[in-house]
């Protein structure tokens, strides 16, 4: 019903290529921030995975993970990336998928065969575990993942929705197409969440996805919970750091991309990210309204950077590189010191 921003990226060919041929595979056991966690979020974690084992295959130079692909897809009125996945998996994995699907889809039998890519776009509904997909059942699976920050979630989508608003009053005679981009980035006929302290139904959407929890029920144990649901993937995707994130489907899925299939090209999310920043600083939001809503996602924010530090994690596994420490500040509008004193510095042009 929600539909993704249609973004593309700059995938780097070369990179693919060379990496997909490195001998050897990675341990997916490195879970070193794991160690972070309560003992009781471990219990969870290895209960809905008791004796997950990732099923290698070889196939000629490829190595990859034998199964189908669930990703889960954050559900919502947020850009997520989710479906540019399913293109790449199309256009850069050569495998079959089917987007839209639900838990309650689960039963079909396409879903399971190996190489099948499935959007799952869904919240986890009560009573489902991870063993609904496969996991600890001896099954061979995949499980995957990708996140957008919060707050850049948060903070373009209202900026749509105002730009959106604008161009509705002001077009008398129809709407221009080129603005009709900013309606499917706002998706109007969902509630939009405002900065300031009212509580939003998408606050902290991450854990709900993961949890199945409603915005205003979650819990920090709703937290512990997602983290340990996370432990077990073997793919997370970071929108912030899509160019270092994507060089896991080369290691582990075994995709060698057509170097000279230039459809995957262009930076357009980067481009998004890099507009709301440079509107942040206008003032159309309050710096105790911004507060207000760091605060309410503050659960999902968490979540993110932990999310962040597994797929750093799997990157080191697999001898990729890292995103080095300063391209890390995904929204330098939560420093008040970038905001004022390096605005249209370099610092704001690194944004990843
Ligand atoms: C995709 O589906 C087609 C038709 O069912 C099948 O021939 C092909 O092998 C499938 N590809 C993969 C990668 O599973
Ligand atoms: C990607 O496409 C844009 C135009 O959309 C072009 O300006 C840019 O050079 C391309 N980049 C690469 C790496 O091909």
């Amino acid at each position: 019903m929600f539909h993704d921003l249609c973004i593309i990226v700059v995938v780097v060919f070369g990179v693919f290529q060379v990496k997909a041929l490195r001998p050897g595979q990675p341990s997916l056991s490195e879970r070193t921030v794991g160690k972070r966690t309560t003992v009781q979020s471990e219990a969870v974690g290895a209960s809905e995975c008791e004796g997950r084992k990732p099923q290698w295959v070889q196939e000629g130079a490829i190595k990859r993970l034998r199964g189908p692909v669930f990703n889960i897809h954050v559900a919502g009125p947020y850009h997520t990336a989710g479906r540019f996945l399913v293109d790449l998996a199309v256009k850069a994995g050569k495998m079959n998928y089917t987007m839209y699907q639900r838990w309650g889809d689960l039963g079909k039998a396409e879903l399971w065969k190996d190489q099948h890519w499935t959007d799952l776009e869904d919240w986890f509904p009560k009573g489902h575990t991870l063993r609904d997909l496969g996991c600890g059942t001896g099954r061979a699976t995949i499980l995957g993942t990708v996140a957008r920050h919060p707050l850049n979630m948060f903070l373009h989508r209202w900026y749509a929705c105002k730009d959106w608003e604008q161009i509705v009053k002001s077009s008398e005679r129809g709407v221009p197409d080129a603005a009709k981009k900013k309606r499917d980035e706002c998706h109007p006929l969902a509630a939009v969440c405002q900065p300031g302290e009212e509580p939003c139904e998408w606050d902290n959407i991450l854990l709900q996805a993961f949890t199945g929890v409603p915005a205003a029920s979650l819990t920090r144990a709703d937290l512990e919970l997602a983290k340990s649901r996370l432990r077990n993937f073997d793919i997370i995707f970071i929108v912030e750091h899509f160019s270092h994130t994507l060089q896991l489907t080369t290691t582990r899925l075994g995709w060698r991309p057509d170097p000279s299939s230039g459809s995957l090209n262009a930076t357009l999310h980067k481009a998004d990210e890099s507009e709301d920043q440079e509107r942040f600083p206008r003032g159309e939001i309050t710096r105790e309204q911004w507060q207000a809503v760091m605060e309410r996602n503050s659960l999902d924010i968490e979540f993110y950077d932990y999310m962040r530090e597994l797929a750093f994690g799997m990157l080191r596994a697999d001898g990729l590189p890292v995103p080095p420490e300063d391209e890390r500040i995904v929204v330098p509008q939560w420093r008040n010191s970038v905001l004022t004193s390096r605005r249209g510095s370099s610092q704001e042009a690194r944004i990843v």
